[in-house]
């Protein structure tokens, strides 16, 4: 068996830096980066320097790939479908940034895609390897909280305008609101956890920012097992990233899961509970992490790379699970825009996510 899994980067822009953080780190192993590619020569030059690898500008080129096992995809959001599908029909390895692709059948696509060609297409929803969203699954698929009552995610983050300045931020064909961008993780982690979600109502609106599509939004879901979900979210709060939070009541307990990415445990109260068992939970569970990105990417790179030296081709979050991600986003847009209830199995999808200049 190979030791390494050799690398591609395609994209070298902010996340990519978060991602340089963290291979700096030593905490993630077996891999070798053996290329890189952005269009934008300056941060090119810059990585190239840093990683002392061969940088290309262009993903096509065979010298960017020949020597390849994964391609990882940090681009902005409306290129990943292109990108990845390129990939996977060359027979390389995708491990691609979210959202996976801008509407449904495009990760539904790809998925079909790797299947036929026998090779890896996973998406980065790290935070569902954060060690507080594990314990919550774990917690839910065990049953602990009983009947489930309410669901809700909160995401008051803050960005100025100068973020939404740039070719794609807050643009509808490449990116969407705050729904598809910031929230798309815990939209995933609501579906993926407490899901089946049969309908949603959603209202969206921009408050501070200047920007196609929403910097605000409001919703209620409602699952199939009969309770019901809140979401609100912004990145108009100031002046700082102030939460991400997830809470769940239970006719058993009650838990919220806080910090500004889903990072820690807050409360963890159960009506039958041993003494101290609520903080040795929150120490147990809870992680300090450095800003909204998290910590879990760390995780999230080192199954994939472990999956990849065993030739294994199923990824620790597939493209089936982005398409059902998506169909949940898409579900929300198609609210707002309606001002109807939407149901999940309607086949109803935006008409601007993925599609309006
Ligand atoms: N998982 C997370 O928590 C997380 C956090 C932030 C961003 N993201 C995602 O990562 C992606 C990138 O976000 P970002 O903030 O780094 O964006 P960015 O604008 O800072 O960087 C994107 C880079 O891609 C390059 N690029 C665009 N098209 C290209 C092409 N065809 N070929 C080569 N390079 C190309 C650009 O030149 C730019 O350098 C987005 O899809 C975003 O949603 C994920």
């Amino acid at each position: 068996m190979k030791n390494n899994v050799r690398i591609g980067i395609v994209g070298l822009g902010r996340v990519f830096e978060h991602y340089l953080k963290l291979f700096k780190s030593k905490k993630i192993k077996n891999y070798q980066i053996v290329s890189l590619c952005d269009l934008d020569l300056k941060k090119g030059n810059n990585a190239k320097k840093i990683l002392k690898t061969k940088y290309y500008t262009n993903y096509k080129d065979p010298n960017f790939y020949k020597e390849i096992d994964l391609v990882i995809i940090l681009t902005i959001s409306g290129t990943h479908y292109k990108i990845c599908k390129f990939f996977l029909n060359k027979k390389i390895n995708v491990l691609c940034e979210k959202p996976l692709t801008m509407t449904p059948e495009k990760s539904l696509e790809l998925y079909k895609l790797a299947k036929k060609k026998n090779v890896m297409c996973g998406v980065a929803f790290q935070n569902r390897f954060n060690p507080s969203i594990e314990l919550v699954k774990k917690s839910i698929d065990k049953g602990i909280f009983g009947k489930i009552v309410n669901v809700s995610v909160s995401l008051l983050w803050c960005r100025y305008q100068k973020y939404y300045n740039d070719n794609w931020h807050g643009r509808w064909k490449k990116d969407g609101g705050v729904l598809n961008q910031q929230l798309i993780h815990h939209l995933d982690i609501m579906r993926w956890i407490f899901g089946p979600i049969v309908r949603v109502s959603c209202t969206t609106t921009k408050r501070l920012n200047k920007l196609e599509a929403e910097d605000t939004a409001s919703a209620i879901v409602e699952f199939s097992n009969g309770s019901l979900g809140n979401i609100e979210a912004t990145t108009a709060a100031r002046p700082i990233d102030l939460q991400a939070s997830l809470s769940i009541t239970g006719e058993k307990g009650t838990a919220v899961v806080g910090g500004i990415a889903m990072n820690q445990i807050k409360i963890w109260k159960f009506i039958k509970q041993k003494k101290n068992e609520e903080a040795k939970v929150k120490r147990l569970n809870s992680q300090k992490v450095p800003n909204g990105y998290g910590l879990s990417h760390i995780t999230y790179l080192n199954k994939v790379f472990k999956l990849i030296l065993k030739k294994k081709v199923t990824p620790p979050v597939d493209a089936f699970q982005a398409y059902l991600t998506s169909i949940f986003v898409h579900s929300l847009y198609r609210s707002s825009e309606t001002s109807k209830w939407v149901k999940l199995n309607s086949g109803l999808r935006s008409k601007k996510l993925g599609f309006k200049n």
